[in-house]
C-alpha cells in the first residue's frame, strides 16, 4: 500500500483523509479553514501556536469524508513543532498572501521543508496541492497577480485558486475541487490521476514567462547581449514568438509575455542600425 494510502472504514464509502496547511505566517491559513468550516472571518491577528488540529466531515459524491486538518504555524520559530505533522498527508492547502511577494516567494521553501521531512521514501507526487493566492480584497496592495500565482502552481500540476478569507470569495469552490480531486487520487490508487499530473504548457514556456516577467530591459527580455546586431534580435524574437504564440501557447501569462516580446523588438530595432 502506498505509504499516503487513507484509512478507509468502510471500503468504497467512507473515507477518512489528512490535509495540512502551508505558508508563511499571517498569510491567512488559519482564516481560510475557519472561513469553510464556521462560516466566519476574525479580523484579529491570532498566531497559530504550532499546530491547530480539527475534523470535519464532507460528503463528495456518494462518500463520506472525515477529514482530518492539521493547520500549521508558519513562523520559523514553530519548525520543531509542526515537522512532525507532514507525513501521511494526502492533501495540501498552500497559501500565499497576494499583497506579499515573499510570502509567494517562499512557496518553493515550503515544498522543501515537506521534501526533507517526509524523507528519501516520502511521495510528494501522490499528493494533491492547491494553492491558495489569499487575501484578493485587499486589491490595494496587490503585488502578485492571477497569472504568476497561476503560471507558479500549474507548471508543479497544482491546483490554483484566488480567495478571500475575508469575503469567503473562491472559498467553497476551492475546498470543493481540493477534496474531489483528494477522492479521485484515492480511488485511483493513491496515484495522482493523470490528466492533474501535466501542465498543458512546457517548462520552457514557463521559465521564458518568467524570464521575460523579471526582465530589467528590453535586451534581457529577449536575451541578448545589450548592442547586440539587428540579426541576433530577431532571431531572439522569433524563438520566444514560435514559442509563446497566444496560439500555441496556453500558459497564464503567456499573452502579456508575446505582446511584451513584440515591443521589445521593436523598441530595440528602432535604435539599431
Ligand atoms: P500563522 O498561524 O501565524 O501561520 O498565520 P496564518 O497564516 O494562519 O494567518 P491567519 O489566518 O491567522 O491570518 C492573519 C491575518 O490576516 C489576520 O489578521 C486575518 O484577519 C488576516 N486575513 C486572513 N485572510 C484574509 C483575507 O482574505 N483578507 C484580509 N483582508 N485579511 C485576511
Ligand atoms: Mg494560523
Amino acid at each position: 500500500m502506498e505509504a499516503n494510502m487513507p484509512k478507509r472504514k468502510e471500503p468504497g464509502r467512507s473515507l477518512r483523509i489528512k490535509v495540512i496547511s502551508m505558508g508563511n505566517a499571517e498569510v491567512g491559513k488559519s482564516c481560510i479553514i475557519k472561513r469553510y468550516c464556521e462560516k466566519r472571518f476574525v479580523s484579529k491577528y491570532l498566531a497559530t501556536i504550532g499546530i491547530d488540529y480539527g475534523v470535519t466531515k464532507v460528503h463528495v459524491r456518494d462518500r463520506e469524508i472525515k477529514v482530518n486538518i492539521f493547520d500549521m504555524a508558519g513562523h520559523p520559530f514553530f519548525y520543531e513543532v509542526r515537522n512532525e505533522f507532514y507525513k501521511d498527508t494526502q492533501g495540501v492547502i498552500l497559501v500565499y498572501d497576494v499583497g506579499q511577494k515573499d510570502s509567494f516567494d517562499a512557496l518553493d521553501a515550503w515544498l522543501a521543508e515537506m521534501k526533507q521531512e517526509l524523507g528519501p521514501h516520502g511521495n510528494m507526487e501522490n499528493i494533491i496541492f492547491v494553492v491558495c493566492a489569499n487575501k484578493i480584497d485587499c486589491t490595494k496592495h496587490r503585488c502578485v497577480d492571477e497569472s504568476e500565482g497561476r503560471l507558479w502552481a500549474e507548471s508543479k500540476g497544482f491546483l490554483y485558486f484566488e480567495t478571500s478569507a475575508q469575503t469567503g470569495e473562491g472559498i467553497n469552490e476551492m475546498f470543493q475541487t481540493f477534496y474531489i480531486s483528494i477522492v479521485d487520487l484515492c480511488e485511483n490508487g493513491g496515484k495522482r490521476p493523470t490528466t492533474n499530473s501535466s501542465a498543458s504548457f512546457t517548462k520552457e514556456q514557463a521559465d521564458a514567462i518568467r524570464r521575460i516577467r523579471n526582465s530589467k530591459d528590453s535586451w534581457d527580455m529577449l536575451g541578448v547581449k545589450p548592442g547586440a546586431s539587428r540579426d541576433e534580435v530577431n532571431k531572439a524574437y522569433r524563438k520566444l514568438a514560435v514559442l509563446l504564440h497566444p496560439d500555441k501557447c496556453v500558459a497564464p501569462g503567456s499573452e502579456d509575455a508575446f505582446k511584451a516580446v513584440v515591443n521589445a523588438r521593436t523598441a530595440l530595432l528602432k535604435n539599431i542600425k
